[in-house]
């Protein structure tokens, strides 16, 4: 089967990187097409995986666009359409990874009758949408795909809310690589120094910095904690999010946590990093769709605090495989890294369990697996034209 993914984003977020691991399995037989160049090109070169910008205006939608932008944004993909109709012509499947991709997508399986599946990795609520957007995207991938892979349940079940077909849309979790995420006592304590947290108590935070990922939660809730517990902040603001990232220095600088909260930027070494810290935390004010950070650190073998909603609630179960806390309460998450301070040894059994629980659950090689029978199941038609 020869597959044609979409993807509208240069970057690196999770979304691109849960396509990268789909993608390296299919890497003789596929394009990933993206629609902005940037790093993600390659990181998906560096893995063998064919990939080709295609040259288009920048598309001014954002997810929460009203009508008259989107129409007008529509006119702007225009071209990007006819530039990837041919190209598609040479594939048995389209796959559209990010909403502006289900868009075009959906037009070039219109006008080439080559099947699409739409891999939806958002909750589409409007705390993140526009009604149009919500609208749109419903509406293509009812009347256009032929299987909608929603990364968790929470995902699934706002698709539907918002009007999708039921019958479309099967859950697929993301997958990871355990081996991945072993990494050795040595290397964490080398990346301590590095980090010069040796004697620290290590509270690690790897999102994207944007609002919504609730980094000030964190910096909050670390006032209300022993001097002793530092916080490193890793990712940095990859969709245009630089006033935030300035909100969260003031804020440290107002705390006066200056010495005990490092912001990292972009790093490719999670799986050191997060080894290197005591704990984890999640602090997203939305509900996350999925969360691929919370798997990884289970897979680190760390406690982890995930923000009680949307997927969070599928991959943690509080108190045996890490911990839910109120999202947005910064007193409640004080109170839980508080006690895993004070109490390091009662997290160990909860830390294993989680480790083993999601190698279990979320093996890369048993969930691409699902994704590649998904696919087969499909009616692959002629579709020359
Ligand atoms: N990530 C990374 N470097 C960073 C910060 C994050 O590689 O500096 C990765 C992280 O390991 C995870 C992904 O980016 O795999 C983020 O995915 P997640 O689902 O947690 O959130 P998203 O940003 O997609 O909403
Ligand atoms: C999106 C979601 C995130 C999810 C990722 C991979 O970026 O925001 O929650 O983990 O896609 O599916």
């Amino acid at each position: 089967m020869k597959i044609l993914f979409l993807d509208q984003s240069g970057k690196p977020g999770g979304a691109e990187l849960c396509l990268l691991d789909i993608a390296k399995t299919y890497q003789n037989n596929c394009l990933v097409a993206l629609f902005s160049d940037g790093e993600f090109k390659q990181i998906l070169q560096d893995s063998n995986v064919p990939v080709q910008i295609i040259p288009s205006q920048l598309i001014k939608i954002s997810k929460k666009s009203n009508l008259f932008q989107g129409i007008n944004s529509f006119t702007q993909i225009i071209p990007l359409i006819t530039r990837i109709i041919p190209i598609a012509r040479k594939y048995d499947l389209i796959y559209a990874n990010t909403q502006k991709a289900l868009v075009v997508g959906g037009i070039v399986s219109l006008c080439t009758h080559i099947p699409l599946v739409y891999h939806l990795h958002d909750i589409l609520s409007y705390t993140h949408f526009s009604q149009t957007n919500i609208r749109l995207a419903v509406t293509l991938a009812n009347h256009f795909s032929s299987l909608v892979i929603a990364n968790s349940q929470a995902s699934k079940n706002a698709f539907i809310t918002s009007g999708g077909n039921t019958n479309l849309v099967k859950v697929v979790y993301n997958g990871f690589n355990p081996q991945k995420y072993q990494i050795g006592q040595s290397i964490a304590q080398k990346t301590r120094q590095e980090l010069e947290v040796t004697n620290k108590f290590v509270v690690g935070h790897f999102s994207r910095i944007a609002p919504w990922k609730g980094q000030h939660i964190l910096i909050s809730a670390l006032a209300k904690c022993p001097a002793q517990i530092t916080a490193i902040i890793v990712g940095d603001a990859l969709f245009g999010e630089r006033e935030y990232f300035q909100q969260l220095h003031q804020q440290v600088a107002e705390l006066g946590l200056e010495h005990r909260v490092k912001f990292l930027g972009f790093r490719h070494n999670i799986p050191q990093l997060m080894t290197a810290c005591n704990l984890i935390t999640h602090t997203s004010t939305s509900p996350e769709p999925f969360g691929r950070v919370i798997v990884e650190a289970m897979l680190c073998g760390k406690p982890v605090i995930a923000a009680k909603a949307g997927g969070a609630m599928e991959l943690v179960k509080h108190g045996k495989t890490g911990f839910l806390v109120t999202p947005e309460n910064t007193e409640e998450l004080a109170q839980i890294i508080t006690d895993c301070y004070h109490n390091p040894k009662n997290m160990i059994a909860i830390a294993n369990q989680a480790r083993t629980t999601a190698s279990q659950n979320f093996h890369l090689n048993q969930i691409n697996q699902q994704i590649s029978q998904l696919l087969c199941q499909l009616k692959l038609g002629n579709h020359e034209s």
